[in-house]
C-alpha cells in the first residue's frame, strides 16, 4: 500500500464505541408465567471507549496501559479494523498486521505450518514469499517438531509463541500487539522484546498492550492510560507510568511483573 510520508501512521478521531449485549435476566416463577416462557431479555450497552482522540506518528511506538476492562483490546480491535467505531473515525496509513490475542486467526485443525502458510497468504505474500520465509518464523517460534503438528496439541505458550513469530515476520507498517506474551516462557519473552525492537527500525509504527510497566517505560516512545474507555494520560512514558503507578497506588517493585 502507498502512504504519503508525512501522514500520521494512525489517526483516532473522537472515538467511542459502544457494545451491545443482552442479559438473560433469571425469570420468577410469576414473570416467566406472564411471558408465556418466552425468554426475559434486557439490552445493556458498555461504552467501552469515550471520545478518544489521538496520532500516532511515524516512528513511534505507543504503550498502552490501564486497569482490566480499561477499553484497551477494544481499541487494538477497532485500529485493526476488525470493530466498527460507534462515533468517531480512525484512519490508518500502511499495511497494519495485529497480535489481538493468542490464536486468533489460526485454525487448529492445521499444522503450525500450514498456519504459517495461511498467515502468509492473508497478508498478501506470494506463495514463493512465504516458502523463503517459513522456515524463519518456525525457527523462531521454537516449536521443534510441533511445527508440523495440529495446533489444537499446543499449550497456549505454543500457541502464541507461533501468533508472535507468524505476524513479526509479515513486514507490517504498523504492528498491533495485544499482551501477546504473557504466556510465553521468561527467554521467549526476552527474544520477543528484542524483536519487536529490531522491527521498529522496519516498522513505520507500533502500539503495545501491556502490563508490563517496566518494558514500556523502557521500549516505547509514547505512552497512553486508559481508565473506563477515557483517556487519563497520553505523553512521555516516564510521566504517564509513574501517574499510572501513583494512582492505583501499589508499590513500583509489585507492579513491575515482566508480562510483556
Ligand atoms: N465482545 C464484547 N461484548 C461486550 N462487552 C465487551 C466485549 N469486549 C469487551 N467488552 C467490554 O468492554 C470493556 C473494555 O474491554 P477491553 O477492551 O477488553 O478492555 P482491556 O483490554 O483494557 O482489558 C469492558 O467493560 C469489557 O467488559
Ligand atoms: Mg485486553
Amino acid at each position: 500500500m502507498q502512504y504519503e510520508s508525512d501522514l500520521p501512521a494512525v489517526t483516532v478521531e473522537n472515538l467511542s464505541v459502544k457494545y451491545r449485549t443482552v442479559l438473560e435476566s433469571r425469570p420468577t416463577m410469576k414473570s416467566a408465567l406472564m411471558r408465556l416462557g418466552r425468554p426475559q431479555q434486557e439490552v445493556k450497552y458498555i461504552e467501552a471507549l469515550k471520545d478518544l482522540t489521538l496520532t500516532v506518528q511515524p516512528g513511534e511506538f505507543l504503550g498502552v496501559i490501564g486497569h482490566n476492562g480499561a477499553g484497551k483490546s477494544t481499541l487494538l480491535r477497532t485500529i485493526a479494523g476488525i470493530l466498527p467505531p460507534s462515533s468517531g473515525r480512525v484512519q490508518i496509513a500502511g499495511h497494519v498486521t495485529t497480535l489481538l490475542s493468542v490464536g486468533i486467526g489460526f485454525n487448529s485443525e492445521l499444522t503450525g505450518r500450514d498456519n504459517i502458510r495461511l498467515g502468509g497468504l492473508a497478508n498478501g505474500f506470494s506463495i514463493k514469499e512465504i516458502a523463503e520465509k517459513e522456515d524463519e518464523i518456525a525457527a523462531f517460534s521454537e516449536l521443534g517438531e510441533f511445527i508440523d503438528y495440529p495446533m489444537k496439541t499446543y499449550s497456549t505458550g505454543m500457541y502464541s509463541r507461533l501468533g508472535f513469530s507468524v505476524v513479526t515476520h509479515m513486514d507490517p507498517d504498523i504492528l498491533l500487539i495485544d499482551e501477546a506474551l504473557s504466556a510465553g516462557d521468561a527467554s521467549f519473552r526476552d527474544k520477543a522484546a528484542k524483536k519487536i525492537e529490531d522491527m521498529m527500525e522496519k516498522a513505520r509504527a507500533i502500539i503495545l498492550v501491556s502490563h508490563g510497566l517496566q518494558t514500556i517505560n523502557e521500549m516505547a516512545s509514547k505512552c497512553l492510560w486508559l481508565d473506563h474507555g477515557k483517556m487519563m494520560g497520553y505523553g512521555p512514558c516516564d510521566e504517564i507510568v509513574g501517574a499510572y503507578e501513583d494512582f492505583v497506588a501499589v508499590g513500583s517493585s509489585s507492579i513491575i511483573s515482566e508480562e510483556i
